[in-house]
């Protein structure tokens, strides 16, 4: 064996060097260099290609395989595309393993042979959820390995239509010699299962740690190398649990999937909103609804903002389920526009249910939660609270406003506060509109203050 020689790789990029760095040359990230010990980098043979023009390329169309988990199937754009390579990733505990082993049961079901690899536990202990997931099925083949070549060798005895590998953090190549898990292993080994995918007919699921900040473990670039990224969300100390698709080759990065965790296994939620809502008859102080989008599919939240003195110096400001940067020029649009005082007091703000709800559409009814709070009145009953606040107060106009209405008619909310400019479009006629151009009109109909 030759000498070890020690590198360092960027966790970001990938980018090597021998000397320690404090910054990356390549990607200009700072700290990101980890030590890594290397006998010799391995080469890798390319097939010669020659540029061929777009006009000769034949279009094959990209068949779609339904897993039948229909949460599943939408975040992906409608099914698992042939050849893709799909990175599922989450904290610990989450259900990634789970949700997994339910799609490889159901594509088992259907027809298709999926080798299911497993580094982390044993036969037994999958055997064990597999039963408890109620998951019987000849199509399934486990190997609990995580060294490349047992697994290499498995790939060829069973030539599978999809691979799942659980979890790519602990694949191991003993060519390379850095532990699993490292930036080069997870590297290297993510490329081998992407080159397995591409010159297979097969489909590859791999599973992916995700580390405290709530990245990807190991390089950034695994990112980079799959077609799709989903993530697998929720407090694991409740039921709920949200797919996002994060990047997507085939797809919108739109769609989400929601779930509750059972016992026996992983529940579909098509009608979200449901779970969101508590209680729409009842007006509390501090809660607003708001029919956000999330792809194609409408859900209700609560916004709830909570506005308590401060006792110890500086305000607090936490927020979660919303953009922080948000929460602050809502209020100081509040305390400049509306002469509200917030500087005395802490501000709170969550979405219920722990979603996030990546829309400015959202702001209107931040500002109606925090200033019903501040003042201890409730909002107007069974209504919602939708549209953008403007530096000056204006409010400004959303995307998909009946999408939204249709969605808070079905469930009962009877009254809309909406931005002016969305007025001409409305369609949605079970609901009372009540449009606003200013964000002191909102605030003074909202609270009939
Ligand atoms: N006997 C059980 N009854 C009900 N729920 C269970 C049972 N065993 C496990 N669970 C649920 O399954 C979850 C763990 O799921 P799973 O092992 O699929 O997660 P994971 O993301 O793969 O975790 P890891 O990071 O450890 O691999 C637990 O948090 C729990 O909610
Ligand atoms: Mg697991
Ligand atoms: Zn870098």
């Amino acid at each position: 064996m030759k000498k070890e020689k020690s590198i360092f790789v960027c966790s970001e990029c990938g980018y090597q060097t021998i000397k320690l760095l404090g910054r990356c040359p390549n990607c200009g990230k700072w700290n990101t260099f980890i030590e890594e010990f290397y006998t010799g980098l391995e080469k890798f043979e390319e097939e010669i290609m020659p540029p061929k023009k777009l006009t000769e390329i034949e279009f094959e169309d990209t068949p779609r395989i339904k897993t039948k988990i229909e949460e599943f199937d939408r975040v992906l754009g409608g099914g698992v595309v042939k050849k893709s390579y799909i990175l599922v990733a989450g904290e610990p505990g989450v259900g990634k393993s789970t949700l997994l082993l339910t799609v490889a049961g159901n594509l088992a079901k259907n027809g298709y042979k999926v080798l299911y690899i497993s580094g982390e536990e044993s036969q037994n202990q999958i055997k064990m959820r597999a039963k408890r997931l109620g998951i019987e099925s000849d199509g399934i083949y486990l190997l609990t390995s995580s060294e490349i070549n047992s697994i290499k060798n498995g790939l060829e005895k069973i030539n599978p239509d999809f691979v799942i590998v659980d979890s790519i953090q602990t694949v191991y190549n003993p060519e390379i010699p850095t532990i699993p898990g490292s930036v080069t292993q997870v590297r290297e080994n993510a490329n081998f299962f992407m080159k397995y995918t591409k010159t297979n007919d097969c489909s590859t699921f791999l599973v992916g740690h995700i580390t405290k900040e709530g990245v990807v473990a190991g390089p950034k670039i695994l990112e980079h190398i799959v077609d799709s990224v989903i993530y697998f969300e929720g407090d694991i100390r409740t039921n709920l649990r949200i797919l996002r698709c994060f990047k997507n080759r085939f797809g919108s990065t739109n769609e989400i999937g929601v779930f509750s965790m059972e016992e026996n296994g992983l529940k579909e939620i098509p009608d979200a909103s449901s779970i969101f809502i508590q209680d729409i008859e009842r007006n509390i102080p501090g809660r607003t609804i708001f029919p956000t989008i999330e792809g194609t599919r409408t859900i209700l939240v609560e916004i709830e903002g909570l506005v308590t003195p401060t006792y110890y110096g500086i305000p607090r400001r936490t927020v979660s389920g919303v953009d922080y940067n948000r929460v602050s020029l809502i209020i100081a649009v509040l305390e400049k526009k509306l002469k509200f005082n917030f500087n005395t007091f802490d501000v709170y703000v969550n979405v219920g249910g722990g979603l996030k709800v990546n829309e400015v559409g959202c702001d209107l009814a931040v500002a109606v939660s925090c200033v019903s709070s501040l003042k201890d009145i409730p909002p107007i009953k069974k209504s919602v609270i939708i549209g953008e606040i403007g530096l000056t107060g204006e409010i400004r106009g959303v995307e998909n406003i009946n999408l939204r209405l249709k969605e808070c008619a079905r469930l009962g909310i009877e009254r809309a506060i909406i931005p002016e400019k969305n007025k001409k479009d409305v369609s949605v006629s079970q609901i009372e509109i009540i449009p606003v151009k200013f964000l002191n009109e909102a605030i003074k109909i909202s609270l009939s203050i």
